[in-house]
């Protein structure tokens, strides 16, 4: 650790995205006294409520992106579509920014995420890289199966720029690829993982325990998770380790979440990483001894990682709108719901209720893992709005 680095910090951190990422950093820095700047192009953003100072601008702006450099100590990003070229340049200038902007170039491109997999012999759902979308019929060959997953290699998030299609109704002209594209094995029988990772800047890595997500089929989003998962400690301990693997491969310090499959036949494979704190983490807050938030801001200001243990078995339930609801809006169940002890209920400060709009998330937390997916089940009739 850098010795000259005490509480409280005299620091300011930089962050670009304003979203809810953005305001739990912030919420779990308070105790710390950090001040933070935000760069955002809504003033009204999610982390506004929280933040020293919103300032506004585009996330691809590079002029803003150096402006916010200048007024701030160290710099990191809650979301991956940015402008990795500026925070390249401000990097090489000396500024820390963490993740590296190389580890950020890494992951934006799901081309080069995957080629990175490739390289390092991290085992990952098998790909051809297609680069022309009217050639797509004829990657197809080495695929098995009716399927195949088409990913945009950049832009997409939440589901949004990954299709599964059948490969018939790409070679009769029904599915067209709207841009350059990773083509992936479709694997039908997966249970999805998640393993936050944290490195600081010493090479210390450490890893979260495994958590186990579930999908909405419709909106892609994360609806519902728990940790630790319900496994055998030798399929948690080779999810850590790959996680682990992959991150240190990227050679970069911060806060990553490592998504995982494992396959019918029981091989782990990652499916990508996110350079941030994730959805998938968010259980942390109440559930872990130090959340991925509080993690990433001891990593921001070096100081040492933290304990990565559970503080009881926990689980998390998204709030996301539902079909059909817009404008202002209100929990249904909120006397319920705080009623209900190791309940957590998290706002994320957003202007209007949108179908599937992230709008906030419950942590359920109990003493074991039957008891917790028992309360989970209860809350989870409780997790809407009108
Ligand atoms: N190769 C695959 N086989 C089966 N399902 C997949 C595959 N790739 C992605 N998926 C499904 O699509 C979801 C979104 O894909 P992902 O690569 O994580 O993109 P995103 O950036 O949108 O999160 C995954 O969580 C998983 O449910
Ligand atoms: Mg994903």
């Amino acid at each position: 650790m850098n010795k000259s680095v005490k509480l409280p910090p005299d620091r300011r951190i930089g962050v670009i995205g304003g979203g809810q990422l953005g305001k739990m950093l912030i919420e779990a820095s308070r105790p710390w006294n950090v001040k933070y700047t935000v760069l955002e192009n809504d003033l009204h953003c999610p982390a506004s409520s929280v933040a020293d100072k919103v300032m506004l601008g585009g996330l691809k702006d590079a002029e803003a992106i150096r402006k916010l450099a200048l007024e701030c100590d160290v710099l990191t990003f809650e979301i991956e579509h940015i402008n990795s070229d500026a925070l390249l340049e401000i990097e090489e200038s000396g500024k820390t920014v963490i993740p590296s902007a190389r580890a950020l170039k890494t992951i934006q491109d799901k081309g080069i995420q995957k080629l990175f997999y490739r390289e390092h012999a991290i085992p990952t759902a098998d790909f051809v890289i297609c680069d022309t979308p009217s050639n797509l019929s004829q990657v197809l060959q080495p695929f098995a199966g009716e399927k195949v997953v088409i990913k945009q290699r950049t832009g997409g998030y939440d589901g949004k720029g990954v299709d599964i299609v059948t490969k018939k109704d790409i070679e009769s002209g029904v599915y067209i690829s709207p841009g350059p594209c990773v083509v992936e094995h479709f694997h039908p029988e997966i249970t999805e993982y998640s393993v936050i990772v944290a490195a600081d800047r010493h090479g210390n890595v450490v890893t979260y325990p495994l958590i186990e997500m579930y999908f909405n089929p419709q909106s892609n989003l994360v609806e519902f998770l728990f940790s630790p998962a319900e496994t055998t400690a030798d399929l948690e301990a080779d999810c850590r380790e790959a996680a682990m693997r992959a991150v240190k491969y990227l050679q970069s310090p911060g806060l990553f979440a490592v998504e995982l499959f494992v396959t019918e036949k029981s091989e782990v494979l990652v499916n990508e990483i996110a350079p941030r704190p994730h959805n998938s983490g968010h259980h942390t807050i109440e559930g872990s001894y130090t959340s991925q938030f509080e993690q990433l801001n001891r990593i921001l200001l070096d100081l040492p990682l933290g304990n990565t243990e559970m503080v009881q078995p926990s689980a998390m339930i998204n709030l996301v709108g539902a079909e059909g609801q817009s404008g202002p809006y209100k929990l249904k169940y909120t006397k319920e719901l705080l009623a209900e002890p190791g309940v957590y209920v998290h706002l994320y400060n957003k202007t209007e209720i949108r179908p599937h709009r992230k709008m906030g998330h419950i942590t359920v937390m109990a003493e074991g893992l039957q008891a917790l997916l028992e309360k989970a089940g209860k809350v989870r009739e409780w997790a809407v709005f009108e």
